[in-house]
C-alpha cells in the first residue's frame, strides 16, 4: 500500500490492543513506532480520522505525546479509544485525557483501564504535549521519549562502550537503539559496514541522524527477519522487559538470530543484565564463549560463532 493509500484512510490503530478488550475497526491503518513499515500518527494531517484504537505506550511522556497526536488528527466527534495495563500508565489514561478537555468514559477489564472519548471541539494542551515528547538533540543526539533509555547513556550499554575492542570487517547492531554502540563501531577503520537495526521507528530515525557515516545502513526492521548472513560481527544490548519468562525468550532469541547471521569464526559482543541467563543458549550455538567485562549488574560477552 502506497503511503498516499494508508494516509487517507479515516481510522487507525496503534499497538496491538488485546482483542478481547477492544476490536479495531477492519483495515485501520497501523500508527505504531513499534510496527515496521507503519504509517506515522505525525504524518497525518489535523481533523482526518473518524476513529482511532490506541494501546497506550507505558512512559508518561511518551504516552502523552500519542494521545495529543491522535486528538490531533481525529475529526471533532471522532472516537479514541485508548487502553493500557492498570500498572503501566492505565490508571492515569482517564485523568490525561481529561487534561485534554476531553469528557472520558472509563471501565476497567482484565488488569486494564480502557477510555473512551469523542473528540472536541477544541481540546487543549495538545502542542504543549507533542512538544514535550517530540524528537530533540540531547548532548548532541538525536533522541526522542519512548525510545529506550532515551535520555541517559544506560549503564550496560556504556559497559559494552568500554569493553568492544576495534572490530573489522562487515558487521551488525541488533536493537541499535540511537545508534550509541554503532558510532563505537565506526571508529574503527577495518569495519566495512555496519547495519543498524531497530523495531522501533523513532529510534531508527534518530539513528539515521546521529550516524551519518557512509558505511552505515539503518534499518527499520525486525532483526528476527533482517535476513543477515555471512558477518564478521555482532554488537547488541538485546532488549528486556520487567517480566523474567519475556527477559530470557527476547534475548535468546537475539543470540540465536546474531549466530544465524555470523560466519563461521565471526564475533559477538553482548552486554545483559548479570541476573539473565544467556550462557546456556551462547554455549550450545557458540565455539567459545567469554566473559569480558563484570561490572555493577552487567556483565560483557565476547562469543566466538
Ligand atoms: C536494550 S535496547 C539497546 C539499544 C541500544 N543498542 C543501546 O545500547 O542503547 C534494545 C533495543 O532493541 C530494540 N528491539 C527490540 N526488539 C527488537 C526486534 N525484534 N528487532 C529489532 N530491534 C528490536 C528496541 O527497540 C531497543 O532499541
Amino acid at each position: 500500500m502506497t503511503e498516499t493509500t494508508v494516509l487517507s484512510k479515516t481510522t487507525a490503530v496503534y499497538g496491538e490492543p488485546p482483542p478481547a478488550l477492544v476490536a479495531p475497526a477492519a483495515g485501520a491503518a497501523q500508527v505504531s513506532p513499534l510496527s515496521p513499515g507503519a504509517a506515522a500518527l505525525e504524518d497525518f494531517a489535523d481533523e482526518t480520522l473518524e476513529s482511532l484504537v490506541m494501546l497506550a505506550p507505558p512512559g508518561t511522556v511518551e504516552r502523552r505525546y500519542a494521545l495529543a497526536q491522535a486528538l490531533r488528527v481525529l475529526k471533532v466527534g471522532g472516537r479514541l479509544s485508548a487502553l493500557a495495563p492498570k500498572d503501566k500508565g492505565g490508571s492515569r489514561l482517564g485523568k490525561e485525557l481529561e487534561t485534554f478537555g476531553c469528557t472520558v468514559g472509563e471501565t476497567a477489564k482484565r488488569h486494564h483501564r480502557i477510555c473512551v472519548v469523542t473528540r472536541p471541539e477544541a481540546p487543549s494542551g495538545l502542542d504543549q504535549a507533542i512538544r514535550e515528547g517530540a524528537p530533540r538533540e540531547l548532548g548532541g543526539l538525536w533522541t526522542q521519549p519512548g525510545v529506550f533509555s532515551w535520555d541517559r547513556v544506560d549503564p550496560g550499554t556504556a559497559l559494552l562502550l568500554e569493553t568492544l575492542p576495534p572490530l573489522a570487517g562487515v558487521g551488525a547492531d541488533f536493537g541499535c537503539g540511537i545508534g550509541l554502540l554503532a558510532l563505537k563501531v565506526l571508529e574503527a577503520p577495518a569495519v566495512r559496514q555496519l547495519s543498524l537495526i531497530d523495531l522501533d521507528r523513532r529510534a531508527i530515525d534518530a539513528a539515521r541522524r546521529n550516524v551519518s557515516d557512509p558505511r552505515a545502513d539503518v534499518r527499520w526492521a525486525d532483526m528476527r527477519q533482517a535476513g543477515l548472513a555471512d558477518l564478521d560481527f555482532v554488537v547488541m544490548n538485546p532488549p528486556f522487559h520487567d517480566g523474567g519468562a519475556e527477559d530470557k525468550a527476547l534475548g535468546q532469541g537475539f543470540i540465536r538470530a546474531a549466530r544465524a547471521a555470523l560466519r563461521k569464526g565471526g564475533v559477538l559482543w553482548l552486554v545483559a543484565n548479570r541476573h539473565l541467563p544467556y550462557e546456556t543458549v551462547l554455549t550450545e550455538a557458540f565455539a567459545k564463549v567469554t566473559p569480558r567485562a563484570d561490572r555493577g549488574g552487567f556483565k560483557v560477552i565476547e562469543a566466538r560463532a
